[in-house]
């Protein structure tokens, strides 16, 4: 069965000090509180990864990072490649976050490339989709995701595919306070595992989990994990505050 997921994206935040207390509020109160089986995981700013590694240690939480270069190593000053992540011993990398499509230019083409590398180094990609609110409005939603999805994901064979997480986040949603409807957002879901099943197969479709991004709060989290296609979440703001966290972790039926 596929797994829930809940992977806080602290996107550019984090000074040391507030690292360290987010960090190990998480860890501790994760402890005492979560015991749904859900997947956690902290995704700090590169540099501050070794540190929420270190608080986290001996706890169940997971530590991932933002993104990741598309090559195994080379002249490219103030990038950080696949394998460097991996034998800091991380396992999860963002891949295709709709800030990098948009602010950094990254192209469906340049995320298989990204997906292909986090995956030869054993780690899990956390692909991200989503239409705006312009293609939206024009009703091209489907269409968009439908190509995010096939230029940047369905290269993989079936044993690859099974290895990724796959992250819908419509981008009128992300840092805006407006959440997709959970039927808005679990129709995409439902579209996107119909595309998997499609080129896979129903039973591999079924172990890919799929979670759900864009304003995502304690007060929301409940809805939206209850769909039938929405398997936790990628959570951005809520996920500088512990308390909003670790209460979106146990949000995930148990
Ligand atoms: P948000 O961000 O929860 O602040 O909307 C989500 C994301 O960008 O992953």
């Amino acid at each position: 069965m596929r797994k829930y997921i809940v992977a806080g994206n602290w996107k550019m935040n984090g000074k040391l000090e507030d690292t360290q207390i987010l960090a190990s509020e998480v860890v501790n109160m994760y402890k005492d509180e979560v015991n749904n089986g859900v997947v956690a995981v902290m995704i700090p700013p590169f540099v501050g990864i070794t540190e929420v590694q270190r608080l986290a240690k001996g706890s169940p939480l997971h530590v991932g990072a933002q993104n990741c270069h598309q090559e195994e190593s080379g002249a490219y000053t103030g990038e950080v490649s696949a394998p460097i992540l991996a034998s800091f011993g991380l396992e999860y990398v963002i891949i295709g976050h709709s800030e990098r499509r948009e602010y950094f230019g990254e192209s469906n083409a340049l995320l298989a490339q990204k997906v292909d590398q986090v995956l030869r180094h054993q780690m899990t990609p956390i692909y991200c989709v989503g239409e705006t609110l312009t293609e939206r409005e024009e009703d091209r939603h489907f269409q968009v995701i439908e190509q995010q999805i096939t230029e940047g994901l369905f290269h993989l064979n079936a044993d690859q595919i099974q290895k990724i997480v796959i992250a819908y986040e419509p981008v009128w949603a992300i840092g805006t306070g407006k959440t997709a409807s959970a039927e808005q957002a679990q129709e995409i879901h439902a579209f996107i595992r119909d595309l998997l099943t499609k080129r896979y197969s129903e039973n591999i479709a079924q172990e890919i989990s799929i979670l759900y991004g864009g304003s995502v709060k304690p007060n929301n989290a409940a809805e939206l994990f209850a769909m039938a296609d929405i398997d936790g979440g990628l959570i951005g703001g809520a996920a500088l505050k512990s308390r909003d966290f670790i209460d979106i972790c146990k949000a995930v039926p148990a």
